[in-house]
């Protein structure tokens, strides 16, 4: 199949590209978005088939349920059976945008979309060309990240033709995503709710409006993690993936050596900074190593922005070793070092 790409221009131009983009999602058919967190690859949220197919694009298992999207809070009225009051509160304040909910199911999300489960996700997303795409579907739009299964999210259309090129019907093309970090996902289905992911609502946004919630992320080996997705390996670069944390010292003394060294036995390696830093590694590694810097250590908003474009980088440039620092974890940047340290499969070095 060959994947259209459609520029969304924001102006009454894009009426007949979401004319299209809505048929095909009620034809069955699969079609990538953008929201303001990253690209969706989205299916009809009420079609079985649709729901196989999304898994079968992106070679995702089936038991990591999807996300279902909507356009208009009265649709999950249709979609769930029972709203907590702590939902409310929170999607008063954070709908539209990066936050997703799960609720108890009705029957008529398909179990295929909600992978077995008896809940589901719902997210509202902010960004124009999501709101208009899934008002022009008149379904629920499922839509997991647009990107193979493992491999980090498109932060823009580039990234998903990169991986799903001939694999789905369409592409609408907004360019660059603003966040770059998936949506946080809050439980509000069991008592008390529970962050199952970290995002740009972060933490204390969430405590702020309904007072603590519990914080279940890192799925331990032996237990069958609350997010299906968290037990799947995510966002890593083909390259080995390794964080080093201690004083900045220490730190670019250890990635210097280790990433020179490898430098000079012949592979391709790579280095992930801050921007603070970037000028003394430049003058202390090989000039031919990838350097990326995220940007300011003070900003992880921005580095959450750059984090999965970065990643995809070094796996253009062929980097078989990839030396990086950590990140504060203060407000966003618990979410950055979350897709961090999972990109790393969990390879962190105090030095
Ligand atoms: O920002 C986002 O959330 C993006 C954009 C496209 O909206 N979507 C996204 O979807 O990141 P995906 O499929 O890549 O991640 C969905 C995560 C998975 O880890 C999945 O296991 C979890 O949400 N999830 C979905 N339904 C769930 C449920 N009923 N209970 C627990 N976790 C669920
Ligand atoms: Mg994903």
């Amino acid at each position: 199949m060959e994947t259209i790409v459609w520029k969304f221009k924001n102006n009454e131009e894009d009426e007949v590209m979401m004319d299209k983009a809505g048929a095909t999602i009620r034809s069955g058919g699969l079609v990538a978005f953008p929201t303001e967190t990253v690209y969706g690859l989205g299916g009809n949220a009420l079609d079985t088939n649709a729901a196989k197919k999304i898994y079968s694009a992106k070679g995702r298992p089936s038991d990591n349920p999807l996300i279902v999207h909507i356009a208009d809070k009265k649709v999950l009225y249709d979609i769930v059976s029972r709203v907590p009051k702590n939902a409310e509160k929170l999607m008063e304040k954070f709908w539209p945008g990066p936050l997703t909910l799960i609720f108890k199911k009705k029957d008529i999300i398909p179990k295929e979309v909600s992978g077995g489960l008896d809940t589901v996700a719902v997210r509202c997303p902010s960004h124009p060309a999501a709101i208009k795409f899934i008002k022009s579907a008149k379904v629920p739009i499922a839509a997991p990240s647009a990107n193979l299964s493992g491999k980090p999210s498109p932060t823009c259309a580039g990234h998903v033709l990169e991986d799903l090129s001939g694999r789905i019907d369409m592409i609408i093309d907004a360019g660059d995503v603003g966040l770059g970090i998936e949506s946080t996902i809050v439980d509000v289905a069991s008592d008390i709710p529970t962050i199952l992911r970290p995002g740009f609502v972060t933490r204390s946004m969430i405590e702020n409006v309904i007072g603590k919630v519990s914080y279940n992320v890192k799925a331990k080996d032996d237990e069958s993690p609350k997010a299906p997705g968290m037990k799947y390996r995510h966002y890593a670069p083909k390259g080995e993936l390794s964080l080093y944390r201690g004083s900045f010292d220490k730190v670019s003394e250890v990635i210097t050596n280790k990433a020179n060294k490898k430098n000079k036995s012949g592979s391709k390696v790579g280095v992930l900074i801050c921007d603070e830093h970037e000028d003394i590694y430049k003058k202390t590694l090989n000039p031919d190593i990838t350097l990326i810097s995220l940007g300011s250590a003070m900003e992880p908003e921005k580095i959450a922005g750059k984090l999965f474009g970065a990643l995809r980088q070094f796996d253009n440039e062929k980097c078989e070793y990839i030396y990086g620092e950590t990140f504060t974890e203060d407000g966003v940047g618990e979410a950055v070092m979350n897709r961090l340290m999972k990109a790393a499969g969990y390879n962190l070095t105090d030095v």
